[in-house]
């Protein structure tokens, strides 16, 4: 009987919220619901948010993806690991602040946001922006400084323009993209991509086990090194701030209406596009890793990997290869050990330019 009673209240609170909820707007109001079925799109039409379904796949994920693709490209999804089976469920906003995704027949939670703020505002509202970010705020406040949380601090496997990739040093937040388990199931895989903070900070992208699959070169005030095709494009440009409370990079598109995205696809390659409305399709603009020589630790100590030579690892100069024998037969993963021991009295530096740099978090 009691139990019938809760799920009676349950029911009424369902069918009392959802109705004054107001499908021309891009926000949600504190209990108000969005149910499975209804959608919200952000002012500039661009972004969608709703209950979805991969592919081939019957499990009912929420997410956003961009509006105008008619494949429907998702860009985030909220409870990638704890999927709904049916129909019933809902995102709501609760009056001190919290977004959840919720069975709304038995108020089973499969999502909340809820992190470690305490939120004191009396007046939230969750709005998708323009930029595909979904955030928490307080409706009379719009700096983006003060968002009670947002979906750009949690991201899936998709980084879109706007959204820091990176550390904050004083709360400990790590946006890290992860890959999706494959395409019908958006639930963690195998792959990860983040900056390490050790040394001089790199990005590094990550296989099970955390293992080091590929690192991106430190930022040398340009451009991240060893990767040259981003420093001209007309398309984004790069921004890297590293101070006492953040280090991260973050992307800003030259013209806003075009979308550029960076995915860490399920077999562990990072791919950044853009949508050209006229083909309706995406244009690759990079991969990674891409060749060999893109391989985390391909040539192994003092070793130097160049893809345009055959073999692709060599040693330094004034280096020399470890095991002679295991290189002239393909295999370098001895790597390479000093000619002569180092002198400090009369050794000096020899130059090398256009190369990445190597591993910089011991530095
Ligand atoms: C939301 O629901 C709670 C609990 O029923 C109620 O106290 C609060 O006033 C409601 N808030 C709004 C804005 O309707
Ligand atoms: C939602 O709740 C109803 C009633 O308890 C239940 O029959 C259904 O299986 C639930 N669905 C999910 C996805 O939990
Ligand atoms: C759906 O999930 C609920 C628990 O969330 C479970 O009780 C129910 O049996 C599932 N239904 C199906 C058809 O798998
Ligand atoms: C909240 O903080 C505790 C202790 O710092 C941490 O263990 C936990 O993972 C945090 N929870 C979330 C959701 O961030
Ligand atoms: C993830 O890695 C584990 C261990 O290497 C492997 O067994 C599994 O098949 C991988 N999963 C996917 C989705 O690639
Ligand atoms: C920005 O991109 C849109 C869509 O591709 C295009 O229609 C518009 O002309 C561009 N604006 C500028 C200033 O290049
Ligand atoms: C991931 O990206 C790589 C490189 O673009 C591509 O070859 C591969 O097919 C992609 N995998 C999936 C599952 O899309
Ligand atoms: C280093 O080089 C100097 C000058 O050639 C020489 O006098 C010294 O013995 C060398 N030291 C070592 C440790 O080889």
């Amino acid at each position: 009987m009691a139990e019938s009673l809760t799920k009676l209240a349950f029911l009424c609170c369902f069918c009392l919220f959802t109705l004054p909820f107001s499908h021309a707007s891009d926000s949600i109001l504190p209990n108000q619901s969005l149910p499975d079925g209804k959608f919200i799109v952000s002012s500039n039409g661009a972004f969608e948010m709703g209950f979805f379904s991969p592919d081939n796949s019957k499990n009912r994920f929420f997410g956003i993806w961009y509006k105008i693709i008619s494949t429907g490209t998702v860009v985030w999804v909220a409870n990638r690991d704890s999927p709904l089976n049916d129909t019933s469920g809902a995102l709501t906003l609760t009056q001190d602040g919290n977004l959840i995704v919720l069975n709304t027949t038995n108020g089973h939670v499969f999502w909340s946001s809820r992190g470690n703020y305490t939120s004191n505002t009396q007046n939230p509202v969750a709005q998708l922006l323009e930029s595909g970010n979904l955030v928490i705020r307080d409706a009379n406040d719009e700096n983006p400084g003060n968002y009670l949380w947002q979906s750009f601090d949690h991201p899936s496997d998709t980084a879109l323009p706007g959204m820091k990739m990176g550390k904050n040093l004083v709360t400990g937040l790590d946006r890290v993209l992860r890959s999706w388990k494959n395409g019908d199931d958006p639930s963690m895989g195998n792959y990860s991509y983040l900056l390490d903070s050790h040394g001089f900070p790199q990005l590094f992208l990550m296989g099970s086990g955390s293992v080091e699959r590929f690192r991106v070169g430190p930022w040398n005030g340009e451009t991240f090194s060893g990767t040259p095709t981003l420093k001209k494009n007309q398309i984004y440009t790069l921004e890297f701030v590293s101070n006492r409370e953040e280090i991260y990079y973050t992307v800003h598109t030259i013209n806003s209406s075009v979308f550029v995205r960076l995915v860490l696809n399920h077999s562990g390659h990072l791919e950044r596009s853009s949508w050209n409305h006229r083909t309706q399709a995406w244009t690759n603009i990079f991969t990674r890793p891409n060749g060999n020589c893109d391989n985390y630790r391909n040539c192994y100590g003092y070793g130097i990997c160049d893809i345009k030579s055959s073999p692709v690892c060599s040693c330094l100069d004034k280096f020399k290869p470890q095991n002679e024998e295991d290189w002239a037969g393909g295999d370098s993963s001895s790597g390479c050990v000093r000619r002569t021991p180092l002198n400090c009295t009369n050794d000096g530096f020899i130059k090398y330019s256009g190369v990445k740099l190597p591993d910089t978090r011991n530095s």
